[in-house]
């Protein structure tokens, strides 16, 4: 599969940082394999993408719709960076944000399924809609929540995730704007979760065999 240039690609033999080179919580210490994407990095890669979404949606009022649960630390730190171009350019637009919660997944494996939680989605009549999401990997939940928000005739509907697997899994959906393309790992961290556990890790780990029996529901 090829995907445009403008992300940053992870090779597969690419696997990340050993953790004992960065702060992690003492309560993950055992599960973590590695460290994947450090914190750091995440930040300035986010910085480029407020910056390469502003030029394309910012002469409009954006309508900022995060993906819950996993899309919420992505979502506040893009959000963070957006303001500041808008703070500091000539030109500025008004932001709106809305929530949206979807659940796709159980353990490390997709339930097939996506159920949109909460259900009542923003009147996106005419409006910019900017969809933030954690990670792609089928495109199965982001395609699903695209066909919802369609039905709503928004004028505009871009979708920026910051992460997106390079898997045969994958639906060949690609998003408009992308952070990491990633190999085919389960990660964790920065709000991304394995049932639950995990979003309050800063970096982006690779988790260890033990901690997926450990947290299995
Ligand atoms: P898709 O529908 O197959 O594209 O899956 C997307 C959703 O699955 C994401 O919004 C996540 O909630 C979840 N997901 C997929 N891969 C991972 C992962 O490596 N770690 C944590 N969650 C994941």
């Amino acid at each position: 599969m090829v995907f445009s240039p403008a992300h940053l690609q992870i090779k597969d033999e690419d696997d990340g940082y050993n953790k004992n080179l960065f702060c992690v919580p003492k309560h993950y210490e055992d599960d973590l394999e590695r460290v994947f994407i450090p914190h750091g990095l995440i930040l300035d890669r986010t910085e480029r993408l407020a910056r390469d979404i502003m030029k394309d949606m910012g002469s409009h009022h954006i309508f900022a719709l995060c993906v819950l649960k996993g899309g919420y630390k992505f979502f506040a730190d893009l959000m963070d960076h957006i303001k500041a171009l808008n703070r500091n350019t000539d030109q500025s637009v008004p932001i709106t944000v809305d929530f949206v919660r979807l659940k796709s997944y159980s353990n490390d494996s997709s339930m097939g399924t996506v159920s949109i939680i909460g259900e009542e989605l923003t009147a996106f009549k005419g409006k910019n809609v900017l969809v933030v999401e954690d990670i792609i990997e089928t495109g199965q939940t982001i395609q699903t929540l695209l066909s919802r928000i369609k039905e709503h005739e928004p004028q505009m509907v871009k979708v920026v995730s910051l992460l997106i697997k390079r898997t045969i899994r994958s639906s060949g959906y690609r998003p408009d704007y992308i952070g990491f393309e990633i190999p085919d790992k389960f990660v964790v961290g920065y709000a991304l979760d394995y049932n639950e556990y995990f979003r309050d890790l800063n970096h982006i780990c690779i988790l260890n065999e033990k901690a997926k029996e450990k947290y299995k529901v």
